[in-house]
């Protein structure tokens, strides 16, 4: 009768549209996350030039198509958030960005796309965390 996980309202992620739905769903609530929050905000500027381009990122991912081939560095573009905040990034980060991405799939999508993107982000939070750790203190 009363549904209430959601089940039967969850969408296959499948387009462009979907992506950007997961992404601007996403970083609504990394905006006013307690400790997430004020770190993307002292950085980006452009919110609108960030969730396009994240986009990008997860379309190309996900869906293996639109701009984004070649035009990501994920590496060193957290080495230097990392530097931006003096350091301070934490492993509880990383789990607080998974937790609410996490949450944001469950709640709109379902199926093998929404299951890569967990996988995906799991993946890249142990190598950007493990990578940024490594790099402190020298200059690159
Ligand atoms: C698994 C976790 C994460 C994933 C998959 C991820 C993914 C990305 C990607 C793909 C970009 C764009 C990279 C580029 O422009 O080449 C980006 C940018 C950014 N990320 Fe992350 N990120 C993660 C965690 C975090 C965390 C924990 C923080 C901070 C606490 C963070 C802060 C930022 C900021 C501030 C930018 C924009 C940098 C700029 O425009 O100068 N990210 N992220």
């Amino acid at each position: 009768m009363h549904n209430t996980n959601n089940e039967l309202l969850r969408k296959k992620i499948a387009t462009r549209l979907e992506v950007s739905i997961l992404v601007r769903t996403f970083y609504s609530k990394v905006r006013v996350h307690a400790d997430l929050g004020p770190i993307f905000n002292g950085i980006i500027t452009d919110w609108e030039v960030h969730l396009e381009r994240l986009t990008d990122f997860w379309e190309m991912v996900l869906l293996n198509s639109g701009p984004g081939a070649g035009k990501f560095s994920p590496v060193p573009v957290h080495k230097a958030v990392d530097k931006q905040v003096n350091e301070s990034i934490e492993q509880r980060h990383f789990g607080n960005w998974l937790e609410l991405w996490f949450s944001t799939i469950d709640e709109l999508f379902e199926g093998e796309n929404a299951d890569y993107a967990k996988e995906h982000a799991r993946n890249m939070a142990h190598i950007l965390f493990f990578r940024i750790v490594e790099g402190r203190g020298k200059s690159t």
